[in-house]
């Protein structure tokens, strides 16, 4: 029943019709389709169930301590390996990390984490359940903000970056406070894949994908756009997982694909396209489910693409799929 609530949610807050319309220009689609914001975030689905509780430390009304004008805030870059890709060399090659941003008050000696991730981990993010009785794949795909007190330093630098990057006022950190909770009612859902044209500098991106990294991008650029002046002295390196394709073609949302009989060869190919790549509990699983998406797609070069709840086919091509952790300059 909270599952019909929520679709009829989307339907009342999405019209499909304007995201789908709004960046066709002059019959030409605007890339990369912009990621669709929501009027504020829907409760979660009682289908999708935490194996480890979201934000367990956070604030439990979401709210964020306010600065004093006076106060200088430290602003620090945090980056650590998934901590199963930290040991050992079984998918050693791949930098799969998490990005932070730390923040400590000289006035008060108290420092801060925020990061965003996923409420039900990559896996579920990433692939879509399909469950009996429900014709649609079903995604437990939120994702959110979290701020709580602490900075776990051992953690952040053992294999991985702890590095103060600027100072900012205990206005500018109040300011980026807001837009946080404002981007954090909005933006509701994560995004693992980026997908573009081809690996070149000059490839044109068809969708960007809206991660734990995407969130400390859009920090640093607000910090700046209030008039922070961020520096990094190593180069910012960054995990993107990338698809390779022609241009994609937009198929439908739920409603248009799974409640239509005419569309019932499309909707058995999506289902059984993700029928292979069942959401896993371990990240490492999901990894090793993303590599095999590419064994799937020398074969069958087609990709079904879910982003702002609606699917889109992409005519894959070489080299399928890449993990690349590439640098980001500080804004
Ligand atoms: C993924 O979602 C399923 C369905 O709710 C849930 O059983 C599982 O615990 C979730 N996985 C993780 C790692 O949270
Ligand atoms: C973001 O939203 C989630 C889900 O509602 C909530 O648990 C979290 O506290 C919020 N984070 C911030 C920083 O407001
Ligand atoms: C954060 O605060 C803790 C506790 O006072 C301290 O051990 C740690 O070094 C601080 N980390 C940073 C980066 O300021
Ligand atoms: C990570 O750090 C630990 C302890 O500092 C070290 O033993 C290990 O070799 C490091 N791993 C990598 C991949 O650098
Ligand atoms: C990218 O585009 C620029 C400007 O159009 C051009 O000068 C450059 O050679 C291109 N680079 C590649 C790798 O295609
Ligand atoms: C960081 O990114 C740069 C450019 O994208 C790349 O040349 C370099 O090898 C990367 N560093 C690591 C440690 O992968």
């Amino acid at each position: 029943m909270k599952y019909a609530l929520f679709c009829a949610y989307l339907l009342t807050h999405l019209t499909l019709e304007q995201v789908t319309e709004s960046h066709l220009r002059n019959g030409e689609r605007k890339w990369p389709v912009p990621y669709r914001r929501f009027d504020r975030r829907p409760e979660v689905d009682p289908f999708c169930q935490a194996l480890y509780p979201f934000c367990p430390t956070g604030d439990s009304d979401s709210r964020i301590p306010y600065m004093r004008d006076s106060d200088i805030i430290s602003v620090f870059r945090l980056q650590a390996p998934v901590w199963e890709f930290k040991y050992g060399n079984l998918l050693g090659k791949f930098h799969i990390m998490h990005d932070a941003i730390g923040f400590s008050s000289t006035e008060t000696g108290k420092n801060y984490t925020m990061e965003w991730y996923e409420l039900f981990q990559l896996g579920n993010c990433t692939f879509p359940h399909l469950r009996p009785g429900v014709s649609a794949p079903f995604w437990c795909n939120q994702g959110a903000a979290c701020f709580f007190e602490g900075i776990d330093d051992m953690h952040w630098k053992q294999n991985g970056t702890l590095e103060k990057v600027g100072e900012i006022t205990g206005d500018q950190f109040n300011d980026m406070a807001r837009w946080v909770q404002e981007d954090n009612e909005t933006g509701i859902y994560y995004e693992t894949w980026t997908a573009r044209s081809d690996p070149s500098v000059n490839a044109t991106v068809w969708f960007e994908s809206y991660d734990c990294s995407q969130f400390v991008h859009r920090s640093y650029r607000k910090l700046s756009e209030l008039g922070a002046k961020l520096t990094s002295k190593t180069q910012t390196n960054y995990t993107k997982i990338y698809l390779y394709s022609g241009e994609p073609t937009y198929l439908g949302d739920d409603d248009t694909i799974f409640g239509q009989a005419s569309m019932k060869s499309l909707a058995w190919d999506i289902r059984n396209f993700y029928h292979a790549f069942q959401p896993h509990q371990s990240i490492v699983d999901t990894i090793i489910s993303i590599i095999d998406v590419y064994e799937k797609l020398i074969l069958e070069k087609s990709f079904y693409l879910f982003y702002n709840f609606q699917y889109w086919h992409l005519p894959m091509k070489p080299p399928y799929v890449q993990i690349t952790y590439e640098e980001i300059p500080l804004p």
